[in-house]
């Protein structure tokens, strides 16, 4: 039985929140989607009106707006000062304002906070762009989840349901671009995270794979 920490990272069109759900149930753990944080705090500011490129707006209103989500990652849920925001956190306008929301660092101070309180009630399976290097550093397995960029458009593409790849393409390179150039928390590989191409892989097999690292690694 699973009793670590799993950090998951990496850019989006990898299949990392479907390995990283399943990965949870498979270990009985926790599941903490840490990007879904993020976006409801960019629907809180969309919400209010403030301009995501205002870092001292953004800070005041994510400082006043309270972010819960569960953790079963069979029943996932975002709650935004007790209002379920589970279709407006993947709708576009939130997916265009979330990196200039999640670039301030007040932002991320507070959610970081509570995503650390989040796993240590238990056995986790965490996802986002800075667990194994920031969040939880001492994870007992960490990996980063990449594949080529053609594969990550079209998995995105169809995940949208929508038909322009080319598009998709470019929207999933300019959020690359901010989340890895980033002062706070930039992208990147941990040290010590096990990097996995899943370009030619199956989510089972993602799975699989990792489901062993992690039973090895506690
Ligand atoms: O994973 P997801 O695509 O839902 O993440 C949305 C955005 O939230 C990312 O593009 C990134 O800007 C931000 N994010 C972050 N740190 C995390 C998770 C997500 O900055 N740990």
């Amino acid at each position: 039985r699973f009793r670590g920490v799993v950090a998951l990272d990496g850019p989006s069109g990898t299949g990392k929140s479907t390995v990283a759900r399943r990965l949870a149930q498979r270990l009985h753990a926790q599941y903490l989607d840490t990007g879904a944080m993020y976006r409801a705090a960019a629907v809180a500011v969309l919400d209010a009106g403030v301009d995501p490129g205002d870092p001292v707006a953004v800070a005041r209103q994510v400082e006043a707006s309270r972010i819960e989500v569960s953790t079963d990652p069979r029943n996932l849920h975002t709650i935004l000062d007790g209002r379920n925001v589970d279709r407006q956190i993947r709708d576009a306008a939130t997916t265009t304002a979330v990196s200039p929301v999640s670039a301030v660092p007040a932002v991320r101070e507070r959610l970081v906070a509570q995503q650390r309180s989040i796993i240590s009630g238990g056995p986790t399976v965490a996802e986002g762009r800075d667990i194994g290097s920031v969040v939880w550093p001492h994870a007992e397995l960490k990996v980063y989840l990449t594949a080529r960029e053609d594969v990550r458009a079209r998995r995105r593409a169809g995940e949208l349901k929508l038909a322009d790849v080319d598009q998709v393409a470019a929207s999933l390179r300019r959020r690359d671009q901010l989340d890895s150039s980033r002062a706070a928390s930039p992208l990147h590989r941990p040290d010590g995270a096990a990097e996995v191409d899943t370009s030619d892989l199956s989510i089972d097999e993602v799975v699989e794979l990792l489901v062993g690292l992690a039973l090895r690694a506690a």
